[in-house]
């Protein structure tokens, strides 16, 4: 089936799944700019029944309540665009996306795993790319890494005639998130506070957020025209030599302990040339900033750096800024790359 035309004719309709953090940015943003939520879901708990722009804190009622997932009527949904914010695992969303999809609606996904999804779980990939082609709707995946990692790295190579080597470098602060349930994930997901010896018991260079990170630089070696043919990665613990205060988490972590995880990676491909990688996400001293670099050495050698200073907005805008691309590209799986460069939804 060929993709429809979308249904409504002004604003996107919306659909929210999973009304945490992002899903109450989003749902911010859409009521700041009269986009319409049409319908907002969740998994049972005190979430259920509440007015989705009180939730959200929206600063007004919106007149739509969150309903439980597993016992709502999808078959009545009108919406162009699902957003999912549920898991970062294709797998684990997947009832979202079909929910959405044989609802006739186009889903963004949240998760990590959607940005390449054939790379994340080729079986799962499968069957969602079958099902949005019978039901003539788009999946895609953003999120921050859209503009500052993955839309970055393609730019910068963009001007090269001889590309040798690719490096990617990122510091992202930990433990900015204000639900104390987050924080306790993050802390324990990403090592902070700890000896050596316990950072490894604890599973940490096995994280696989951590790890998910060498997909950045496998979606921009396929977009440049590379076949990638070997990756490896390991996570180490970052240790300062002086101790740092780390109010969210009320202690002082000592020189010595862990203040997080630093991803090393390396991405070989049929044609030579490597990227490699080194993305720590960690506490921040008081004068230091997230940022993201390229480097490509290559004809001609560039750089590029980003600096974020508010992650979690752009998460979501990037998300959100992604809903007219999608509601206009073709049934199946779009990935990012095929999309094109961001644009603004500032004058929309
Ligand atoms: N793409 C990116 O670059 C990027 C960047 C940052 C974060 N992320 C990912 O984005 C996701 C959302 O983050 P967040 O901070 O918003 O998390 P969050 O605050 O924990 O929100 C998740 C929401 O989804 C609900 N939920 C979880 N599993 C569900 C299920 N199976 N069915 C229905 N509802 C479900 C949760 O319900 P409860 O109320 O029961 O908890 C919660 O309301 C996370 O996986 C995060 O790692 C992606």
């Amino acid at each position: 089936m060929t993709k429809s035309a979308t249904r409504s004719t002004g604003k996107p309709r919306i659909a929210l799944y999973g009304m945490g953090q992002f899903g109450q940015i989003m749902a911010r943003i859409a009521a700041g700019k009269n986009w319409p939520i049409v319908a907002a879901y969740n998994r049972a708990g005190p979430k259920i029944g509440q007015d989705v722009g009180l939730l959200s804190g929206a600063g007004r009622a919106l007149g739509v309540l969150v309903q439980d997932c597993e016992t709502a009527n999808f078959d009545q949904l009108e919406a162009d665009v699902g957003i999912v914010t549920t898991t970062n695992i294709l797998k684990q969303n997947f009832p979202a996306y079909s929910r959405f999809m044989n609802a006739g609606a186009n889903v963004i996904c949240h998760g990590t795993d959607a940005y390449n999804p054939y790379n994340s779980d080729p079986v799962v990939a499968a069957a969602i790319d079958k099902l949005a082609k019978e039901k003539g709707v788009t999946f895609s995946g953003s999120g921050i890494w859209d503009f500052s990692r993955i839309w970055a790295g393609i730019l910068v190579a963009g001007p090269c005639t001889e590309i040798f080597a690719l490096k990617h470098r990122s510091q992202t602060s930990l433990l900015r998130a204000v639900d104390e349930k987050v924080l306790r994930e993050q802390q324990s997901a990403f090592g902070v506070g700890y000896t050596v010896a316990e950072f490894k018991e604890n599973g940490n260079c096995d994280n696989p957020i951590a790890h998910s990170y060498m997909g950045v630089p496998q979606i921009v070696l396929k977009h440049l025209g590379y076949t990638v043919t070997e990756s490896r990665s390991h996570v180490e613990p970052v240790i300062f030599d002086a101790p740092i205060d780390c109010p969210p988490l009320g202690m002082i972590v000592p020189p010595g302990r862990t203040v997080g995880s630093r991803l090393v990676g390396e991405v070989h491909t049929k044609e030579g040339v490597t990227a490699t990688m080194e993305v720590e996400v960690r506490l921040f001293r008081d004068d230091e900033i997230e940022y993201m670099r390229w480097e490509v050495d290559g004809k001609p050698q560039s750089r590029i750096r980003i600096e974020r200073e508010d992650t979690i907005h752009s998460s979501a805008s990037c998300v959100f800024n992604r809903i007219p691309d999608v509601i206009a590209a073709p049934a199946g799986i779009v990935t990012i790359t095929q999309l094109g460069p961001m644009k603004p939804s500032a004058l929309l």
